[in-house]
């Protein structure tokens, strides 16, 4: 859980975030919590969440899991409303629940491409809309992790770049009309990351990972440490003027191929 912010800068901030018992959610979590936050995470099994929620409370954090499927607005709202009960308004929110799996348009059903469409962007919208009248106004910040596949059309990945893409978007949106609200909204897109079950579905050979370091200037993989730590930036007064932005944590990926090849 060690990071480059060192202080308990979010000490007595409330953080809320979905797909916090796995991945970069759970990192992110992870690194709110040791600034003092009290993290509540939401997951749709139960068990990862237990698990997820110990690794915090026995590093000295405060933390408590709720299950609740993001597609699910009701149940959303309803957990929401739990967190706001127990530890008060929402400082902090993450969008970070994801589904992903790589198959070509033509191998996917229209469910398949709506399973991932109703993870990723309606329940980026859910998640939102249900929690604005529990945000803190002014002063919540809300991140949507995004993914490479927003801004870089990807073959075997029509869903997840349309409804990354769609994610970007309605963040932007809900920047212009919330802003009044003192809230601010902005997206964390990850690159090719290390230790994430992206990394394990989309590149799961040596040789597939080889073939994806081609694409990254700094040639190597993202650490999920890298983007806690600009989630927590992100959550913090020194980001307070900084809504409707997509941050790129990616080595470079998102320029490489752009230009000529010298
Ligand atoms: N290729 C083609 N279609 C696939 C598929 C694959 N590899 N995996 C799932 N699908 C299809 C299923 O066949 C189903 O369509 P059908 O009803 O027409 O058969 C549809 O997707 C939904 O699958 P299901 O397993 O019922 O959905 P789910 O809601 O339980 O799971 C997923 C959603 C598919 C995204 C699942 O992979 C998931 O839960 N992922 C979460 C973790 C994750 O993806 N992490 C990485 C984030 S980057």
């Amino acid at each position: 859980m060690a990071g480059i912010f060192r202080d308990n800068l979010l000490a007595g901030k409330t953080a809320y975030v979905t797909g916090g018992s796995s991945g970069i959610g759970q990192r992110m979590a992870e690194r709110l919590a040791s600034q003092g936050a009290t993290v509540m995470i939401q997951g749709r099994d139960q068990e990862k969440l237990d698990a997820a929620v110990k690794l915090i409370v026995d590093a000295g954090g405060k933390a408590d899991g709720i299950s609740a499927d993001v597609r699910d607005y009701a149940a959303t709202e309803a957990a929401l409303a739990k967190c706001q009960e127990l530890f008060g308004p929402i400082d902090i929110l993450i969008a970070g629940a994801a589904g992903n799996f790589p198959a070509p348009a033509l191998g996917m059903s229209s469910n398949g491409f709506k399973a991932v469409m109703d993870i990723d962007l309606l329940g980026s919208f859910n998640l939102c809309r249900a929690a604005h009248q529990f945000l803190r106004k002014p002063g919540a910040s809300v991140i949507a992790i995004s993914a490479g596949q927003a801004q870089a059309p990807t073959a075997f990945q029509s869903h997840v770049c349309a409804a990354k893409a769609g994610v970007e978007m309605l963040m932007q949106c809900l920047a212009l009309e919330w802003g009044k609200d003192g809230i601010r909204l902005n997206c964390i897109t990850p690159g090719p990351t290390d230790d994430t079950e992206g990394m394990r579905r989309l590149a799961p050979s040596e040789e597939h990972r080889a073939k994806v370091l081609r694409g990254v200037p700094l040639g190597r993989l993202g650490n999920r440490d890298e983007l806690a730590d600009l989630a927590l930036f992100l959550s913090t007064e020194a980001a307070s003027y900084i809504t409707g932005s997509i941050f790129n944590c990616d080595g470079g990926s998102s320029i490489a191929g752009r230009g000529l090849t010298l």
